[in-house]
This record gives C-alpha cells, structure tokens and sequence, in this order.
C-alpha cells in the first residue's frame, strides 16, 4: 500500500498553514523558497540574513514574512540584519551562521564570493526576490521544481551543442563551442531563488566581437567602488579563445574601459584580458530595467535573469569574474538554430523544451504572458 511519509505529512500540514494566509499567491511563494527550494524540515534551525531596507534593495516585508512562515511550520528561527557587501562581516557572523542548518540571504551578502566553497557547513540560499510584491509574482511563484527542469533542459541543449554563434542588433559576432571540460566549469555553491541563469559557459573557445552600449557594471561577486561606468558610444572588444585582444570606438569610452579594467584587476590582483565565461537569463517572470537610468549597477544585478539579456562575466579568470558586459536582445545560435532569438527564449524549437511546455501547462503559460 502507497503510504505518505513523515516528511509529505508534515508538508501537507504546512501547506494547509500557510493556504489559510489571505494572500494565496504569497503562500504558494513561501511554500516554494521553504519546501522546494531549501527543502526545510521541522528539524531545521533557520537563519534569516537580512540587509537593511534604508540600502534600497531588499524590503523588511519579504523576511518578516518568510520568517512568519518558518515559525508557523515549527521551525527555530532567527533574523539577523547586515548592512551593505562593503562591510566586512567578522568571525562571529560566520560562526553563527555555521550554528544553523540553513540560512536564507534577502541580502546582497549572500551572493559574495559565491562560488566559493569554502568555509561554510550550513546550506544557505540566496533570495534574488527582494519584497513581497515581487514574491507573489511570477518571479516568486513560479514553480521551483520547474525552474530546475528548465535550467537543466537547457543546460543541455548548450552542453550537446557543435557549434555556438552569439549575435545582437549592434553587431556582436561570437563563435565558438562548449569547451571539453566546460562540464568541470564551477556552479554557484548556494541554492539560488530562484534559478535565474543556466550554468555559464566557459568562453575560452570563442572568438569574434562584442558590441557595447550601455554600462559595464559588477558582477556582485566582490565589492569595489565605481560599481559601473557608463559607455558613451558603442565600443566593440575583440575577443581571441576568451580574452580581451582590442576594444575599438571613441577615444573617451575606450580610455575609460582600459582605466576601469586596470583598477579592477588591479585591486583584486586577477587577470584584466579574461572573458572568462558567459550565460542569458532563463526566469520568465525576472524583473526589467526601471533602475536603468539612476543606478547602473542594480540594473544590471536585477535584469540579468531575464531572457532578454545575456551577460558576460569577465575581468578575472573565474565565474563570476568582477566586470559584467551586458547584451540586450542577443541571439543564440546552436549548431544555427536559435535557442533564444532578439532576446526570446524560443523553447518550440527543441524537441525537449518543446516536450516539457507541453507537459507542463505552466511552463507554457508564464512564457507566452511575457
Ligand atoms: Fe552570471
């Protein structure tokens, strides 16, 4: 006889919880970063790491809610306030972090040096969803289990590919292939909320041009100051096997490039020719780009999951790298055939995205309402 097990139970008794909460599509959000993704038991002790809400990028709303979500499901549950990734955080922080099974980041902290490993035996995950109205979106709301099949649909189709072409309207022109060992290429060790990128592909194979117009902004990885500098004109870097060989356009913007190239990896003591790797945003429901004009750089760190952008971690060589190119509306082209086309994911066109959106008519759903 199908019995439930202990856990199903206790997950059903949850759901029944929080379903009783006035607004259904913030509970479906909290079952889906509580349950789905940081798989969170009754056994758990939680940590919330908060950043402070006078920063302007995370609302108090978002972690007094999970945090009330945790305690009704019976959780142990404490919140801690940081302030900016500038800050150092000290020995203590991270030793009461290793105290907890998990930790939940609605802090820009929790995406610093995350694709390191090291020093941590606590799960932590890292909420890009940043207030409670964009938790109830489908930023939120789209099922997790659904997030992983699609990264990893498309992780795929990228991985089993010959040939790979990026293009975009101002005239990038890419070409290269998965490296052989690209499988060996790093993976962020935090779980991530929700899954905005597929897994970056190593651009040591690919060569050709880049076409730049907007910013070159941070990768959020490590903290410096400026965070960004604008590009006036439209500068266009060559690139040889995954390195920087000349940047081409007006004289002020390419003299700006080289000075920000030359501080970063200056300060970070990293290799400043590095195109290290590269990946487009695969999230449905990521947010666009009202922060475009005034802050660059919160721009740039909150569009990236969007279909419509591709970026390029570079300036270091390793993911994420420290200076991030961004390119709207890019075209990908696998062994010629376009898996996102002007900045569209085109998931007809392949016999297994196509058969996931036909299996699940969410899928299918949150990408035709884009
Ligand atoms: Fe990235």
């Amino acid at each position: 006889m199908w019995r439930l097990s202990y856990l199903e139970i206790w997950q059903s008794i949850f759901i029944q919880k929080i379903a009783r909460m006035n607004d259904t599509r913030l509970s479906k959000a909290a079952h889906n970063l509580l349950i789905e993704c940081a798989r969170l038991k009754q056994s758990d002790t939680l940590l919330i790491v908060r950043e402070k809400e006078s920063l302007g990028w995370y609302k108090n709303d978002i972690s007094d809610f999970i945090l009330q979500c945790a305690e009704e499901m019976g959780i142990h549950t404490s919140l801690d306030e940081v302030g900016s990734p500038e800050t150092n955080q000290d020995q203590n922080f991270y030793e009461k972090i290793n105290r907890y099974s998990c930790v939940i980041f609605f802090a820009r902290l929790g995406d610093q040096n995350r694709f390191e490993k090291k020093g941590f035996s606590t799960k932590r995950v890292m909420s890009y969803v940043r207030d409670c109205e964009s938790l109830a979106s489908v930023f939120g709301t789209f099922d997790y289990n659904l997030n992983i099949l699609l990264k990893n649909a498309i992780d795929r189709l990228l991985e089993n590919s010959n040939i790979i072409k990026i293009k975009c309207p101002l005239g990038t022109n890419l070409i290269g292939e998965i490296a052989p060992d690209n499988s060996e290429t790093t993976e962020v060790s935090v779980l991530r909320f929700p899954l905005l990128v597929p897994k970056p592909i190593d651009a040591k194979p690919f060569s050709g041009k880049v076409v730049l117009n907007n910013y070159l902004t941070s990768t959020g990885s490590r903290f410096y100051k400026p965070n960004f500098i604008k590009i006036n004109s439209e500068v266009t870097i060559h690139i040889e096997n995954g390195r920087i060989a000349d940047i081409q356009g007006r004289y002020d913007d390419v003299n700006n490039i080289q000075n920000h190239y030359a501080y970063v990896s200056q300060k970070f003591d990293i290799d400043m020719r590095a195109v290290h790797s590269w990946h487009p945003g695969i999230h449905p429901g990521a947010e666009d780009n009202k922060f475009y004009e005034y802050d660059p750089d919160k721009w740039s760190n909150t569009v990236f999951g969007q279909p419509k952008y591709l970026h390029f971690h570079t300036c270091g060589n390793y993911a994420p790298g420290e200076i991030c190119w961004m390119i709207p509306n890019h075209t990908v082209l696998i062994d010629d055939k376009p898996l996102w086309k002007e900045g569209e994911l085109m998931l007809d066109g392949f016999e297994h995205t196509k058969g996931l959106m036909e299996k699940h008519g969410t899928l299918k759903n949150v990408f035709s309402a884009i």
